[in-house]
């Protein structure tokens, strides 16, 4: 437990041996999950509970933060296991307990507690609630990066309670930003978790961000990672997320081509596209990025596919089908962020030539935008089919235009 001011106290749990975060995460530094009391004059409230594999440590952790009172309340910004598998230990242990959430996170809630007398009081956008001397104002911030995300506003602190927004997958026990001991690795922390958990969201951060607008603030106190402090690590924050989060086309266009090739077939199409694509967008970044069962580390390809305006895979058929390393990028594409991309397909075969109908098939139920039918040269391509997927290259990119 920690006090954080007057009327704020800490209680969330240390995890710092966790190495996977929601299977989708590597967190080389461990974890938090923050838990907060707010100590009103007249109620009590405790923001977000916690895992429920620490529920014994940090129902001593919550003790000692109420400092002998009962709580009223239990805002729930987030119905995210890793703060919404304590709560049904909370409520045995606080009967007199309210649950206070917005209606989407209520729904979440009986379905993850599965118990029909939830106590609940449920609030809106804009919903207030008073605790005597301090107020809790709510707001709501859908797919940040749940439909059921809200954070909560305490104006008498200037204190926001961000949920998982500026939070990160980091844990020391200095807990406020003011003692972090590894600044560098903090910072990286921070943008891994954006990219993350918020990458796919940017316009919904954006439109977060927005509803903070003018708000004054010495804290936030996010679900995750360092609390942030006002002539710390708050407004550099606060920057990076608004950097971060832009959603503007970047210019020049980005049409990045992804390719594996055993024997250099499926490479001589590549370059030939990409002959063909510059021709037309002589600006572009148009990176030939060949992959192997080498290349073991996929995060700059994962990301060069997530950020681009529009992609080409080519792939052998090896076995029947496109070769490991094209699935292995795609299997991380942004499926939420991403629809109508427009891709194109090619590859040389040997006899049976399934690969690229293999991946179209992939890329529309991921809702890409194939363009024409994918470009299959029978073994070793001829100048003539190396003319063709140039052409092919130029009309892909004039369709960009
Ligand atoms: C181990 C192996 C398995 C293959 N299996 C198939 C197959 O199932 N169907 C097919 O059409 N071609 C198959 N091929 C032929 C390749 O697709 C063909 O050689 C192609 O030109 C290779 O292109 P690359 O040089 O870009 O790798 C196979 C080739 C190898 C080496
Ligand atoms: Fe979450
Ligand atoms: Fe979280």
């Amino acid at each position: 437990m920690k006090q954080i001011s007057d009327r704020i106290f800490y209680c969330g749990i240390m995890n710092p041996n966790m190495r996977v975060f929601d299977v989708i995460m590597r967190t080389e530094y461990g974890t938090s999950y923050n838990s907060y009391v707010i100590r009103g004059s007249e109620k009590v409230a405790i923001v977000d509970a916690s895992h429920h594999h620490f529920s014994a440590v940090y129902r001593e952790e919550l003790r000692a933060a109420l400092g002998g009172a009962a709580p009223d309340y239990l805002v729930v910004n987030h119905t995210e296991p890793d703060h919404s598998g304590a709560i049904g230990d909370l409520l045995e242990a606080y009967p007199g307990l309210t649950i206070v959430t917005n209606a989407v996170a209520a729904k979440n809630l009986r379905q993850i507690i599965n118990r029909g007398d939830l106590p609940l009081q449920i609030i809106k956008d804009g919903g207030c609630l008073s605790l005597g001397d301090v107020s809790l104002q709510f707001i709501v911030a859908p797919f940040l990066h749940w439909p059921d995300t809200m954070m909560t506003y305490v104006p008498e602190e200037q204190a926001l309670f961000s949920c998982d927004v500026f939070g990160c997958h980091y844990c020391e026990p200095g807990i406020l930003d003011t003692r972090i001991g590894y600044p560098a690795d903090y910072e990286l922390a921070l943008r891994q978790y954006f990219d993350c958990i918020f990458g796919p969201f940017r316009p919904f951060v954006v439109k977060g961000l927005n509803k903070l607008e003018g708000l004054p603030l010495q804290l936030v106190c996010p679900s995750h990672g360092p609390v942030l402090t006002r002539g710390a690590r708050l407004a550099n924050a606060l920057a990076q997320y608004a950097a971060w989060a832009r959603t503007e086309a970047r210019q020049p266009l980005s049409v990045p081509i992804f390719y594996s090739s055993a024997y250099g077939n499926t490479e001589q199409i590549a370059a030939a596209m990409r002959a063909g694509i510059v021709e037309i967008l002589p600006d572009a970044a148009c990176d030939l990025v060949k992959l192997d069962a080498r290349t073991g580390e996929y995060a700059a390809a994962w990301a060069l596919l997530n950020e681009c305006d529009a992609f080409l895979l080519g792939s052998p058929t090896i076995n029947r089908d496109a070769v490991p390393p094209l699935w292995q990028l795609l299997s991380q594409f942004d499926a939420v962020n991403s629809p109508k991309r427009p891709c194109a397909l090619f590859g040389s075969y040997g006899w049976s030539g399934e690969a690229c109908g293999n991946l179209a098939q992939r890329l529309e139920q991921l809702k890409c935008r194939l363009f024409e039918a994918p470009f299959l040269v029978n073994f070793v391509p001829t100048e003539e089919d190396l003319s063709r997927a140039a052409a092919l290259g130029t009309r892909f990119a004039r369709a960009l235009l």
